[in-house]
């Protein structure tokens, strides 16, 4: 699994955001954008999750389940429940339902039918198994402990809480998600240092891909603590602007690869 972008251009209006600019993230990478306000980091993310087109170029994230954590959080249903709300994080239930669907179809299906429908089951139970679906709500419990998020909370509508809790809890979200790809936008902005240190290890132990934006200094340090080997070529553009990703390894003097320096206006 790779996400790839080849030869991506993108402006708005007179603003060139990306010229030319290429990067490839594999597997098991964790990769940091690091880059001032209106660098076109945020940009990215919207182009990765097929929000916004690129002028041209290409970008491809294969078959990738992807979490986003946006720069700005939107619950679509601030009636559900914070519980709820973090549940959905996994498709178990929208699974379980399928499955048991297909269950009922099968008592009165036709011998010939038996097959297919026991095929689908098996897809369902590994898709399921995928999820952890017998432990997920104990891996939910501990990363909602791990995080600080208050218990009383998760009886509470989501538009009862302040913007503060919200981005926590879409955050602990996207950590429950077992998404392929993890996308992060400047995801350290409301946490407290013991929901850091726990994210940070968290990251660092995913076994997917994760991308995170971050405006220097605000979570450098989760950065280069929890971002592994990369390999990304940017061309982003030219002068300061956006750029990185960080070797684990790497020193912080390091840390830029091919760095963007600050944009360019078109003539
Ligand atoms: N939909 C849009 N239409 C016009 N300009 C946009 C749009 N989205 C972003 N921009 C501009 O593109 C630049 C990059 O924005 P953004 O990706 O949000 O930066 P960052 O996340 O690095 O701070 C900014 O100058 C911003 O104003
Ligand atoms: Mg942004």
């Amino acid at each position: 699994m790779t996400m790839k972008g080849s030869k991506m251009n993108l402006s708005f209006g007179s603003e060139i955001i990306y010229e030319d600019a290429e990067f490839l993230i594999n597997d098991h990478d964790k990769a940091g954008i690091v880059g001032v306000n209106g660098a076109g980091k945020t940009t990215l993310f919207h182009v990765l999750m097929h929000e916004l087109e690129l002028d041209s170029g290409t970008i491809s994230t294969g078959n990738s389940r992807i979490a986003c954590l946006p720069q700005e959080i939107v619950i679509h249903d601030e009636t559900c429940t914070v519980l709820d709300y973090l549940q959905e994080g996994r498709p178990i239930r929208r699974l379980e339902a399928d499955l048991s669907r297909i269950y009922q179809r099968l008592e009165h299906a036709a011998v010939t039918e038996h097959a297919s429908l026991l095929k689908q089951m098996d897809k369902l139970q590994t898709r399921l198994e995928f999820f952890d679906c017998y432990k997920a709500d104990s891996i939910l419990l501990d990363i909602i402990d791990r995080m600080q998020i208050d218990i009383d909370l998760l009886d509470m509508p989501v538009n009862r809480l302040s913007g503060g809790q919200k981005s926590k809890i879409a955050f602990a979200r996207v950590l429950y998600s077992k998404a392929d790809i993890l996308l992060l936008d400047e995801p350290t902005n409301h946490l407290d240092a013991a929901a850091k240190e726990f994210v940070t290890e968290f990251l660092k132990n995913y076994r997917g891909m994760g991308l995170s934006a971050t405006i220097p200094p605000s979570s450098i340090r989760l950065f280069t603590k929890s971002c592994s080997s990369i390999k990304l070529r940017t061309k982003f553009l030219s002068t300061t602007a956006i750029t990185i990703l960080i070797k684990r390894s790497m020193q912080r003097s390091s840390v830029c690869v091919n760095g963007f320096s600050s944009r360019r206006k078109k003539r």
